[in-house]
């Protein structure tokens, strides 16, 4: 099984980074195959709707990974509630065809008193856009969950998190076993 993480921060030092990685992790010992790209290094270009863009190496990198992709676990900051421009712009490449019947995990890092809802919020209605399945739970986390370094180290917010691959491995197994039925 193969799952695509998503890291949606734009920025060099990110908290989202530090949730996208520990979800990585978690998914590896879980035996999944995990499918990373992080908007903040693998810079894509802005969306046009430009077809030659379909031949820039960061776009077939995206495309590539979300086709191959059984599920995803995307992860967002929250900048001014909403999901963040790079990770829209990143989603907006895609479509569909990469999505439909794929189930979603989502995950927002946030600045703390009570954020992070509205971005979870705003990318949860983008993915049903595009057909994916998006998981009921989720989860945000604060400053205080991430060390100076923006590791998840917060125990709660690493079983949440945990949780959450869980979950999503698991109707990513269901939903597959279903397809390959029909
Ligand atoms: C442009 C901008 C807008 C932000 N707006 C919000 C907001 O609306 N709600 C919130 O809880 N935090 C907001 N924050 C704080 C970020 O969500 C928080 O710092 C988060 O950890 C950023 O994740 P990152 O380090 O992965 O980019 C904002 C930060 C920036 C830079």
């Amino acid at each position: 099984m193969k799952i695509m993480v998503i890291a949606g921060s734009p920025k060099a030092e990110a908290r989202t980074r530090g949730i996208a990685q520990y979800a990585s992790e978690v998914l590896r010992e879980l035996n999944v195959d995990v499918l990373y790209f992080d908007v903040g290094s693998d810079q894509l270009p802005l969306f046009t709707g430009d077809a030659t863009s379909a031949e820039n190496e960061t776009v077939k990198k995206l495309s590539e990974y979300a086709e191959q992709a059984d599920g995803f676990f995307v992860t967002t900051p929250e900048y001014h509630s909403g999901m963040s421009g790079a990770l829209k712009n990143a989603l907006d490449f895609l479509g569909g065809k990469h999505f439909k019947n794929k189930p979603s995990a989502i995950a927002a890092a946030a600045g703390g008193g009570k954020g992070g809802m509205n971005a979870l919020t705003n990318l949860r209605t983008v993915l049903r856009g595009v057909y994916s399945l998006v998981l009921p739970d989720q989860f945000v986390a604060d400053p205080v969950n991430f060390d100076e370094g923006n590791v998840l180290v917060d125990e709660l917010a690493q079983t949440r998190v945990h949780d959450l691959a869980t979950q999503l491995k698991e109707l990513t197994e269901l939903v597959s076993v279903n397809k390959a039925k029909s």
